[in-house]
């Protein structure tokens, strides 16, 4: 199936080919979607990542508290003075305009066959099982624990290694946050989740211009699958984060920040203490979007269940069955994308407690 991209520059387009049609597509859109966007601006909690690294005590123990209240009040937040330069999250964002603006037939080649390929790139989520398109293309490339790159555009290689290891220090430094706001050793999360055989995903997201904005869809309502997620973009108005029921546009974030969201696994590692938010993108009919995100996820061959620390320690029972990560992210990626369906199919309906 040909891009969004390809499709737009063939012809002079006036409205959306109707299999792009999401919103008048009544089984395909879930309630979620019904509920009007509402502007809430700078309310998305804000982390400076400097208190962590290089604040006094007391300070990074008041910056341990403010991640863990992020977590769980919003499971969104932005970082700032992170330490990854501004020039090197342009570059990455740059060579991924460079990847898409490749000829057809050389992305073609780029495919992949399977979902858990290391290198893949296409349209929509999973075009093989939709019936209504989104307005997407994207890559997505396996960076750790084995780093892969396409070998096209030049210096797309250099660059994303560059960037994928810079974003990698800060989410493990995250992550040791996250696990000292659980009341666990900082080092907790990185060593149960086997971190140095981590799987990092580079997914760049490219959202052409598109003609009828309000009808199409650039990515619809999900949850990520992994522990943490940091995300950058070209420009702001196209994320929009479910939160107290209502849509919530993302765009007004710190310059040069990271946008960092919890994912499924942590949510089951947690057991449902820090929960993975649902999010979307829209699209515009002005320009096009870019946005990368990098997903960080356990080993691939970790089972993930609750961490019996996290269950006992409120005299709690499990809230989710145990399943191998990659088990998990084959079947995500493999089906349709919605909502947070795949998360609910591990969830274990608990009795009322009595305690
Ligand atoms: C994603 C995602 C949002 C965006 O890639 O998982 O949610 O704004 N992207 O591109
Ligand atoms: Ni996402």
């Amino acid at each position: 199936m040909g891009s969004v991209k390809a499709l737009i520059e063939s012809t002079t387009l006036t409205s959306i080919p109707p299999n792009y049609a999401y919103n008048t597509t009544s089984n395909t859109c879930n309630q979620q979607n019904a509920i009007d966007p509402v502007e809430l601006e700078g309310q998305i909690p804000t982390i400076d990542y400097s208190m962590l690294v290089s604040g006094s005590g007391q300070q990074r123990s008041q910056c341990v508290q403010q991640v863990g209240e992020a977590c769980r009040d919003w499971g969104f937040f932005y970082v700032i003075n992170h330490g990854v330069p501004g020039e090197v999250m342009e570059r990455m964002l740059g060579a991924c305009g460079d990847f898409f603006d490749l000829r057809e037939e050389e992305k073609r080649e780029m495919e992949g066959e399977e979902v858990l390929d290391p290198i893949r790139c296409g349209t929509s989520f999973n075009a093989a099982v939709e019936q209504v398109f989104f307005w997407r293309d994207f890559l997505k490339v396996f960076v750790h624990p084995i780093f892969h790159s396409p070998d096209k555009p030049p210096g797309f290689s250099d660059i994303s290694l560059n960037y994928s290891k810079k974003v990698r220090a800060v989410m493990l430094e995250l992550l040791g946050a996250i696990s000292e706001s659980l009341g666990v050793d900082k080092c907790y999360i990185e060593k149960e989740m086997e971190l140095e055989h981590g799987l990092q995903i580079l997914a760049a997201n490219l959202y052409p211009p598109c003609p009828q904005p309000e009808l199409a869809m650039g990515m619809p309502p999900h949850s990520d699958h992994g522990l943490l997620t940091l995300l950058i973009e070209n420009q702001g108005h196209g994320l929009q984060i479910h939160h107290n029921g209502m849509w919530i546009h993302v765009n007004n974030a710190p310059p040069s920040s990271f946008l960092v969201n919890i994912a499924d696994h942590l949510e089951i590692l947690s057991n449902g203490k820090y929960k993975s938010v649902v999010h979307r993108a829209v699209v515009n009919n002005k320009a096009a979007r870019i946005s990368v995100a990098m997903a960080h996820g356990p080993a691939l061959d970790k089972v993930v269940e609750p961490a019996p620390e996290l269950v006992k320690n409120g005299g709690y029972k499990a809230k989710y069955i145990g399943m191998k990560y990659k088990d998990y992210l084959a079947s995500q990626q493999g089906s349709q994308l919605n909502g947070k369906s795949c998360l609910e199919r591990l969830r274990i309906e608990c009795e009322p407690s009595t305690k």
